[in-house]
């Protein structure tokens, strides 16, 4: 580094998600509640992480270990802090005065509950520090306010926020509101935070409260603005079925702009993390829970549901399948309707195609799976492993008792229980032989009959 280098400027993020969200009504941390699979909370930390601003800090709820280990899982430099009692925003971010306290050059405030900023956005919002603001404010311009904190402006210059419960009539008909997004100078915050009280109708420290403050103190207040769909928060299960629908919208907008076709893209629904290659085809109706990859040229047909899955290039899956976690379905193979497969590999060119559960299982390459065939894999107390081999032909209605193996290119007769491991190139039959008794309908039939009409008469 050269004498005349400036350091590059510390960030901290400090991301607020103690709040009990009580409108949910629900035993779950409201940052816990997802959207595209992943807790509300994680969003805002991936955004974080992609926007490199710094490191994070997260106000957590006392008990809240899932909240914690999901932070870990995303940012493990991040720490974590405990607000013991929910007595507002700005006493959540008391909560973190141990990650404040050193004095980083800046900090940025984020809402666990508002899912969906950008990475672009955060970045947008510090760069305003850099050129010069001592405190900025993300606004948005609200459909319905009501709930949000309102900008109040003197002219073009922002001098407070007012919540819902403390604002007047005509400041209620404000519709530019807060996203909850703020940045502050570090030098500044520390002193900022601790001058706010809780004068007010919910009796609460607001966090909110700073932008009054600092603009009595003659500081620098700006305004950066983002789309509703962007910053809008949530508070209620319906606002989290909003958010959840932009966040499809998006998905599918962002699929196809890679190269993926989606027939009825209002009917397919997205995880966080779902992967599809190009010219993947996804047919209507079809769900990507977590964890799913498919590779370029693959078919997910109508009314699939895929969760930690991997189909290989040229697969075909559906319609109305299941695969479940650790599905893997190699290239060109082919799961068919009805079928369900649970961590079991699928080879190359290999055919599952009626009625079927493959669980814990291998279907080597090209074997045939027959309709109704079940793997039996669980006994009540433990998995266990069927191995298919390639090219095997497993007949139609098999009952494969776990642990077993079939050989290469075995063949195992139509509605076998199959108990024993067949070794490569044999039949194996698991079934009761056939009968004949010639005649015997026929008869039956007379003696019926017969037995009706007395019944009749009598
Ligand atoms: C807050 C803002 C409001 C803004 C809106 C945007 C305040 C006072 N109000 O209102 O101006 O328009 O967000 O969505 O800041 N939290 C804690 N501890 C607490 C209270 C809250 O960690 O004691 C967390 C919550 O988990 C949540 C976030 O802070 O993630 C926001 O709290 P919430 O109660 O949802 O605030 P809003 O009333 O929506
Ligand atoms: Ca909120």
């Amino acid at each position: 580094m050269s004498a005349s280098s400036s350091p590059v400027p510390s960030t901290l993020a400090i991301v607020l998600a103690a709040g009990l969200g009580t409108r949910m009504k629900s035993d779950r941390p409201k940052v816990m509640h997802e959207v595209g699979g992943l807790p509300l909370v994680g969003h805002v930390l991936k955004a974080v992480q992609a926007a490199d601003v710094g490191r994070a800090a997260v106000v957590i709820g006392p008990g809240m270990e899932d909240l914690e280990k999901l932070v870990e899982g995303i940012s493990p430099s991040a720490s974590c802090h405990i607000q013991e009692e929910r007595l507002g925003t700005a006493h959540a971010v008391r909560a973190a005065e141990a990650a404040y306290r050193d004095a980083p050059d800046h900090i940025l405030v984020l809402l666990g509950d508002a899912p969906l900023v950008s990475p672009e956005t955060i970045q947008r919002v510090k760069a305003r520090l850099e050129d010069g603001a001592d405190v900025v404010v993300l606004g948005f311009e609200a459909a319905d306010p009501f709930g949000y904190g309102r900008l109040i402006k003197e002219g073009e210059r922002l001098v407070a926020i007012r919540e819902e419960r403390d604002a007047s009539n005509p400041e209620k008909a404000i519709t530019l509101c807060n996203s909850g997004i703020m940045a502050f100078r570090g030098t500044q915050f520390s002193d900022l935070v601790s001058a706010i009280g809780n004068e007010n109708a919910k009796g609460e420290f607001y966090l909110t409260d700073a932008i009054g403050i600092a603009h009595a103190r003659g500081l620098r207040l700006e305004t950066e603005t983002a789309p509703e769909w962007e910053v809008q928060g949530i508070n209620t299960r319906g606002q989290l079925a909003a958010v959840e629908a932009v966040f499809q919208n998006l998905a599918r907008e962002r699929v196809m702009a890679s190269g993926v076709s989606l027939i009825a893209p209002e009917t397919v629904f997205f995880s966080h993390d779902t992967r599809l290659e190009p010219d993947v085809t996804v047919e209507p109706n079809v769900v990507f829970a977590p964890g799913v990859a498919v590779e370029a040229g693959a078919r997910i047909r109508a009314f699939s549901h895929l969760e930690g899955a991997h189909v290989a290039a040229g697969a075909t899956v559906g319609p109305y399948a299941r695969l479940r976690p650790g599905a893997r379905i190699g290239e060109t193979a082919h799961i068919g309707n009805f079928v369900e497969i649970k961590n079991a590999s699928i080879e190359a060119g290999a055919k599952v195609n009626h009625l079927s559960y493959i669980g814990d299982a291998r279907v080597g390459a090209k074997a045939n799976v027959g309709a109704g065939t079940i793997t039996c894999n669980y006994d009540g107390f433990l998995k266990h492993h069927t191995d298919i081999g390639a090219g095997a032909f497993i007949g139609s209605n098999a009952t494969l008792v776990a642990p077993v193996s079939i050989g290469d290119g075995a063949y195992t007769a139509a509605g076998s229980v199959i108990t024993e491991d067949v070794a490569a190139d044999a039949l194996a039959l698991g079934r009761s032989r056939q009968s004949e008794k010639p005649g015997r309908a026929a008869k039956i039939r007379d003696r019926l009959a017969r037995e009706k009409k007395a019944r009749q008469k009598g």
